[in-house]
């Protein structure tokens, strides 16, 4: 396999073509945004965690039966990946009130929710990724009635197998922010999962172990990321 040209460079990874059809190499960064790129910064090895992790948690996805994007681990900061036609949408999955959840609706952060919410936002960066419904994605023609019943039951899914490798490493899923794309017709899992796009909280303490260190300025941001892929590759690795 041959890294070819640059196609799109993010707040957090880079996308490279390939020699191959139908394959992308994404490559990690350590740049650190929040708020919708108005904080910036790094977060020193981030890239190497995020990556690793998200091989990780793709894995076992893949073995639960959620597609996903993720072909092979080329290095610390590389995977290989299926080119995916991505939903403008971001499916964010939440157990516990936090953030803008918390935010929108008046609750205290770590309230236990009865029953798990999902959420879609529209994916732009100058909206600032808006709160939508079902309705407007469809009237935007955004998703299909199937696609989003499909990625909404796959959001699901993701949260039942995260959660049962977390709670074996003492860690509470809070929330968390899925992408999805299409590959031959077919829903399959993008993006990456990580402290980045999850919210972890310490099982016992309730320690914020995610990017929210960062967004936050709470400190020992890299111990966290660290400190979650290390409890992470004892389940799993
Ligand atoms: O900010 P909010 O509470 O809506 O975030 C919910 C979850 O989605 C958090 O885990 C956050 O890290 C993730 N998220 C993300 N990318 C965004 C917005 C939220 O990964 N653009």
């Amino acid at each position: 396999m041959e890294k070819k040209e640059m196609l799109y460079e993010g707040k957090a990874k880079k996308v490279f073509a390939t020699d191959q059809e139908g394959q992308y190499l994404v490559q990690y960064k350590d740049d650190a945004t929040a708020f919708n790129g108005q904080k910036k910064g790094q977060i020193e090895d981030k890239g190497i965690i995020n990556n690793k992790l998200s091989v990780l948690f793709f894995k076992e996805l893949e073995k639960a039966g959620v597609p996903t994007h993720f072909i092979e681990l080329l290095s610390d900061r590389e995977m290989l990946v299926k080119k995916l036609k991505m939903l403008p949408l971001e499916v964010v999955v939440r157990n516990i009130a936090a953030g803008s959840l918390a935010k929108r609706l008046g609750t205290e952060e770590g309230v236990v929710l009865a029953r798990p919410v999902v959420e879609l936002y529209y994916k732009d960066d100058a909206l600032g990724d808006p709160f939508v419904n079902e309705s407007h994605a469809l009237a935007m023609g955004w998703a299909t009635a199937e696609e989003l019943k499909e990625v909404q039951a796959l959001g699901l899914k993701v949260n039942e197998v995260l959660q049962k490798i977390m709670d074996q490493a003492g860690i509470l899923v809070v929330d968390f922010k899925l992408e999805f794309g299409l590959a031959d017709g077919k829903i399959v899992l993008g993006d990456e999962i990580s402290p980045d796009t999850c919210r972890f909280w310490d099982k016992e303490t309730k320690e914020k172990l995610d990017k929210d260190r960062f967004r936050r300025d709470l400190g020992k941001v890299e111990e966290a990321y660290v400190e979650v892929y290390r409890r992470v590759k004892e389940i799993l690795a």
